[in-house]
């Protein structure tokens, strides 16, 4: 898709860009310089001061591995050696510095992207890039990897990944299982000692 054509929608304040993009066409882009209910993953929050961090979301097309292909362009889009964290969690010198959210139905997904520029909480990182630059860059590269096959999604989040390799823990509902993960799975699940996982989170240990 030609991001040229695409929608950009800007707003000072929103709830969460992911609720204004919601209601648009399949290319349209929000973007705010801040949110009032920012959500992250599991049912975080996502929290940034005004003005301090990239906040967009992206109206796609429904794929399976959109959540994988959001974390390689948001990584390559801000280089800097920012790497990826299962599922998308984007790390710079181990602290967390961005993340995605997928929210989709059937007919679309809402591809939420969140990169602290100029703030970070606790233990996290930023960037320090601007933030129109990064934008731009970030939309070549959402409508490159969204559109790529899966399995050129799958071996560039290999590349990036932070976690293959380590020792983790998965954070099940009602429980957590330790040990090497060893690989991605065709469907973007995490393979830990032999066992694909697709839901949870991780921490490295
Ligand atoms: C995570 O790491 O848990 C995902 C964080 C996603 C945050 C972004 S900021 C833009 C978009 N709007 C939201 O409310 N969330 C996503």
């Amino acid at each position: 898709m030609a991001h040229a054509a695409s929608l950009i929608v800007r707003r000072k304040s929103v709830t969460s860009t992911q609720d204004i993009a919601r209601d648009l066409a399949i290319g349209s882009i929000v973007v705010a310089d801040h949110q009032t209910a920012g959500r992250g993953r599991l049912d975080h929050r996502w929290e940034a001061p005004p003005g301090s961090a990239l906040l967009v979301s992206f109206v796609l097309r429904p794929n399976p591995l959109l959540s994988l292909a959001a974390g390689v362009a948001a990584a390559e889009a801000c280089g800097q050696g920012v790497r990826l964290k299962w599922p998308n969690d984007l790390l710079l010198k181990g602290g967390k510095v961005g993340g995605v959210l997928v929210e989709a139905t059937p007919i679309k997904a809402i591809c939420g992207i969140g990169i602290n520029l100029s703030w970070a909480p606790a233990g996290g990182s930023k960037l320090n890039q601007p933030r129109e630059p990064l934008l731009e860059r970030l939309r070549r590269k959402v409508d490159t990897w969204s559109a790529a096959p899966s399995l050129e999604v799958l071996a560039r989040w290999r590349e990036l990944s932070d976690t293959l390799g380590k020792s983790v823990r998965v954070e099940l509902p009602g429980r957590a299982v330790e040990g090497l993960a060893e690989d991605i799975g065709p469907g973007g699940e995490i393979i830990v000692d032999g066992v694909p996982y697709s839901a949870g989170s991780i921490i490295h240990l």
